[in-house]
């Protein structure tokens, strides 16, 4: 029988973050308590410098709080080593960047299908799973052009593709419309409500009122704090 306990995704405790500037910390993070359950919509807002990405890149376990905990499906991020991080990264989250961080060398189809090359799955399986996300994500005319050759909505479609790729069941997308123009903006909001269907846990920052009536919950930070935080 499940419990409240075994929904919950995601638990900061106390946590806070600093970073060394030469002699001084400068508090970026400060006491934050946060619970996620399995399936929530998260938009996390707060004005630019506030934290929204310091956040993200914790718990996908990019960089570690100073002090305080965060367990991420009731592991610890902080006691593990680079394999088990690089691991977690490859199949329990998909990570969308403010700036989409796609290979440029490498084309759009081969984008989508690094996460699941670096897990050595079955060359035929990975050319059939990398054609339904680039259907799925509207992308066919550019399967074979390279990051340059596309509109930042393309490139953040194609972001979303590879962070699909490895079906994680956390998706992390930081400010994934806020250098897109109306149209393509539509767009992503259209496949976070699909994702949200299919009943992934997301977390979103944003400042997209669109994209905040999605929200389960919404964690607001201002410098630094946890300023409020609905269901
Ligand atoms: N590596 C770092 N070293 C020092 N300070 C940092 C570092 N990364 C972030 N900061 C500082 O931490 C604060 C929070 O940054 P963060 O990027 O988390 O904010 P944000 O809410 O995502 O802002 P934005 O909306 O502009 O993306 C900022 O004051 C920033 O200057
Ligand atoms: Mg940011």
């Amino acid at each position: 029988m499940s419990t409240e306990t075994d929904n919950i995704v995601i638990s900061a405790i106390s946590l806070s973050k600093a970073y060394q500037i030469e002699d001084t910390q400068v508090p970026v993070l400060k006491d934050i308590n946060l619970t996620i359950t399995a399936g929530q919509f998260v938009v996390l807002c707060g004005p630019s410098g506030s934290g929204k990405t310091t956040l993200i890149n914790i718990i996908s376990g990019i960089d570690k709080p100073t002090t305080g905990k965060i367990l991420v499906f009731k592991e610890d991020l902080a006691e593990q080593n680079e394999d088990f991080l690089a691991d977690f990264r490859c199949n329990q989250v998909g990570f969308v960047f403010q700036a989409y961080n796609l290979v440029s060398t490498l084309t759009v189809a081969e984008n989508i299908a690094f996460p699941m090359e670096w897990k050595r799955h079955n060359p035929k399986n990975i050319e059939k799973h990398v054609q339904e996300l680039i259907e799925k994500l509207g992308l066919e005319h550019r399967a074979n052009h390279f990051p340059a050759q596309l509109s930042g909505g393309e490139q953040q479609r194609v972001a979303f593709a590879r962070a699909l790729a490895n079906d994680p069941p956390l998706l992390l997308a930081d400010e994934p419309t806020g250098n897109l123009d109306a149209k393509n903006g539509q767009k992503i909001i259209e496949i976070l409500q699909g994702l949200k269907a299919e009943g992934k846990t997301i977390i979103v920052s944003t400042h997209d009122e669109e994209i905040m009536r999605l929200a389960d919950q919404k964690v607001c930070l201002d410098e630094g704090k946890l300023a409020t935080q609905n269901e």
